[in-house]
């Protein structure tokens, strides 16, 4: 009996100071529910250990997740209307779409039910005449659409000559540069400035010149620069050739091959990582104060609710919201650039581009830097029939009623959105720090002015998602892959 009880004192003296001090618990407040604050989420799920109770709670202004992943609703059905397309080494984003079930549109498929279509031909405009312009042919034989891509490549060859393959090199080399942010938590640390982050990867320098200084430094003629690559630029930035070197490089990855989206919409990534995290959702709750009251954040909400978190974490670009810091961050400014999205559903009217018939107009019609230029791009989202596509414009200003008369001959649905889409981008780029009071306030965002993709905004939130965790916990709760788990904190940079 006796024995039995000092049995029984000796298992609860022993265990007890076990369990109680090492049941480490955090909260956690994450702003914005795009791809960079679910993937906060996601990351601090998978990196903390089951023994650790973290709990988080996602703010949301809207009344849906994904933010700038999003889809507009045009004559009855739905396209993206931001974030569209995925580079094939998007490798978080491939993931996701695994994890949650999600299947994947390759541009090649044969059902175009949303998204662009790739094969289309596409048109250089200088507000005069095309430029340039691939060939379209259609037909059935399998042996002329094999030919045709070769008698483009032919053609783009003609024109630009070896810039294109220079042109090709400065990619690869980047995206491979890029690829390191994918190595083994073992041997990638967790890095506390952008500029640290950028410097590991051997990406930092690019941001310290125009594309423009990058390209012709590499030997690139100017007319492949004032042509193709503006054309590219301005698609997926608004832009001209002015953007850092590496928004440049990022730009021009997202012009290649093999692109994809996610079947039936890209915010379902967002969707599916809240779903899977155990997140408390606020939806229709915009935070407008954030203030450190020392042992916690006190965040206020649009619904006169107050939160009171370990950790707070803004995954939304600060430029624009006017989130009250108490006390005040200071950030390098930043503006973004404003992408006017105008979508619809008619037919593009030849007369505009000179031409006496609508099917000569190429799928994509891009454009270079010239003040009578009036829009960025034009592109077929999806052709309904001849006499009907739906079609999506982007352009730096408002279409007004007018201007898209003069383009369009029939117009029989009209959709606008004006996105503050992404940084406006200059060399040399200053980063805000992703730990913005020095303390537990952190900026997934501050790694737009990188590149903003949505694959950088998910780097950028594995990153912090790390840094949170290694910084709250020092080396305990951790959960790496099994096999790393005891010697994978020597890589930490851990600030305790
Ligand atoms: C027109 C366009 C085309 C693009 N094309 C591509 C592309 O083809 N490929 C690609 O990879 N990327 C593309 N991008 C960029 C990509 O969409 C973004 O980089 C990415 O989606 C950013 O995600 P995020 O989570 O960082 O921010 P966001 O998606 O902006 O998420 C922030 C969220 O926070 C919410 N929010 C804001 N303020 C508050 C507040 N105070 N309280 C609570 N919630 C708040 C917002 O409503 C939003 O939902 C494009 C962007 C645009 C606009
Ligand atoms: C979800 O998180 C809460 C804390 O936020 C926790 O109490 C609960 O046990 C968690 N649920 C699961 C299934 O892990
Ligand atoms: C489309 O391309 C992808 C990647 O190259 C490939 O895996 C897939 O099989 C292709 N699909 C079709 C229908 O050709
Ligand atoms: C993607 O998932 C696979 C399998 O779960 C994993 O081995 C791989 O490391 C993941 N890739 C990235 C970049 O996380
Ligand atoms: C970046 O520039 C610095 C200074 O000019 C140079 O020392 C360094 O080698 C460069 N790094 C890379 C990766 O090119
Ligand atoms: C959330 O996840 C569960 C499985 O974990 C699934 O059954 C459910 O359909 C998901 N909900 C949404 C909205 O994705
Ligand atoms: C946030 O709300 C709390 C509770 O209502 C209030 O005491 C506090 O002053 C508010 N903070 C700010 C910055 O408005």
């Amino acid at each position: 009996m006796v024995a039995r009880v000092v049995a029984a004192l000796f298992v609860l003296l022993f265990w007890l100071p076990i369990i109680t001090p090492s049941s480490p618990s955090l909260s956690v407040c994450i702003v914005g529910s795009g791809i960079g604050g679910s993937s906060v989420a996601h990351f601090l799920r998978e990196y903390s250990s089951p023994s650790a109770s973290v709990s988080i709670r996602v703010f949301e202004r809207r009344g849906v997740v994904g933010g700038r992943m999003a889809r507009v609703a045009v004559g009855g059905e739905s396209f993206e209307a931001g974030g569209a397309i995925l580079h094939p080494k998007n490798y978080y984003a491939l993931n996701y779409t695994k994890l949650i079930g999600l299947k994947i549109r390759w541009p090649n498929a044969t059902s175009a039910s949303d998204g662009r279509e790739d094969d289309g031909d596409f048109g250089i405009w200088d507000g005069k005449s095309f430029v340039f312009k691939t060939w379209r042919v259609n037909s059935k034989l399998p042996f002329v659409d094999k030919i045709v891509p070769l008698a483009n490549k032919a053609l783009l060859f003609w024109r630009y000559g070896f810039s294109l393959i220079r042109m090709d090199n400065f990619v690869q080399r980047t995206v491979n540069n890029f690829l390191k942010y994918y190595e083994s938590t073992n041997s990638r640390p967790v890095f506390e400035t952008v500029d640290d982050m950028l410097k590991w990867a051997g990406l930092y320098n690019l941001t310290g010149n125009t594309l423009e200084e990058e390209l012709i430094s590499l030997g690139l003629s100017p007319l492949l620069i004032r042509e193709l690559i503006t054309v590219i630029t301005r698609i997926n930035y608004g832009q001209g050739v002015s953007i850092s070197g590496l928004a440049g490089a990022v730009s021009l990855a997202g012009s290649g091959g093999d692109l994809w989206s996610v079947e039936g919409g890209n915010w379902q990534m967002a969707a599916g990582l809240i779903n899977r995290s155990n997140v408390t959702l606020h939806l229709h709750e915009a935070i407008e104060s954030i203030s450190n009251l020392g042992n916690y954040y006190e965040l206020n909400s649009s619904q006169g609710n107050s939160y009171k978190c370990e950790v707070a974490v803004v995954a939304i670009p600060l430029d624009e919201v006017d989130i009250c810091f108490d006390p005040p961050v200071s950030i390098p400014p930043r503006k973004l650039q404003h992408t006017h999205a105008t979508f619809v559903r008619g037919l593009l009217n030849p007369a505009y581009f000179g031409l006496r018939y609508v099917e000569e107009i190429p799928e994509l019609v891009s454009t270079i830097e010239d003040p009578g230029v009036p829009f960025l791009s034009i592109s077929v989202l999806k052709r309904h029939d001849e006499k009907e596509a739906t079609y999506k414009v982007f352009s730096r200003e408002a279409m007004a009623d007018a201007l898209l008369d003069q383009i369009f001959s029939v117009r029989k649905e009209t959709s606008r959105i004006d996105w503050g889409a992404y940084p406006y981008y200059k060399a040399p780029e200053v980063f805000a720090p992703f730990i913005l009071d020095g303390r537990h306030l952190y900026y997934v965002n501050a790694f737009e002015n990188a590149a903003s993709t949505m694959e950088t905004s998910a780097v950028a939130a594995e990153n912090v998602a790390r840094l949170i965790l290694s910084r709250h916990f020092g080396d305990v709760p951790l959960k790496l892959s099994a096999s790393e788990s005891s010697p994978a904190n020597t890589g930490l940079h851990l600030e305790l």
